[in-house]
């Protein structure tokens, strides 16, 4: 049975623009329910820890290089069949194949810099909200 909760991140490049609040706001509007959030910073041995399962590939220096810039804000979401659902809702991983309306089409600009970030499956899901959040910080 698919689980209901999802991990998200709210990438730099969202975060530099000023993107926190109307992402947010997408979350609300499309049924996501905040169990868990937190505004922090990974260091690069923390990025290359949470994108370990992409070593191998080309990008993956570019990533951690990436995802290490500047603040990010870490989520934990809340819906019936959430992983999938925020999959769809949130739009391809290149914006540019994305649906206009969608988070990713609305506030990425490439495959890397694609504003947020949402697991690929109900056990990524809670490996992601493990990295980021102890029991106590969900409600
Ligand atoms: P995310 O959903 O966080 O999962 C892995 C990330 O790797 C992805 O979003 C992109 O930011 C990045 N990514 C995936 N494919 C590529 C690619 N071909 N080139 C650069 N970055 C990529």
């Amino acid at each position: 049975m698919a689980g209901n909760i999802t991990f998200t991140m709210i990438k730099p490049d969202a975060v530099a623009q000023g993107y926190i609040g109307p992402i947010l706001t997408k979350f609300n509007e499309g049924g996501y329910t905040v169990r868990a959030m937190k505004y922090t910073r990974l260091s690069r041995k923390q990025a290359e820890a949470f994108y370990a399962i992409h070593k191998e590939r080309p990008f993956f220096e570019g990533l951690v290089d990436f995802m290490s810039s500047g603040p990010i804000v870490a989520c934990i979401l809340e819906k019936e069949n959430a992983v999938e659902n925020f999959r769809e809702f949130i739009g391809a991983t290149d914006p540019a194949k994305a649906p206009e309306g969608s988070i990713r089409k609305l506030y990425g600009s490439s495959i890397q810099q694609n504003a947020v970030h949402g697991s690929d499956c109900d056990e990524n899901a809670v490996i992601e909200s493990n990295f980021f959040f102890s029991q106590f910080e969900r409600f």
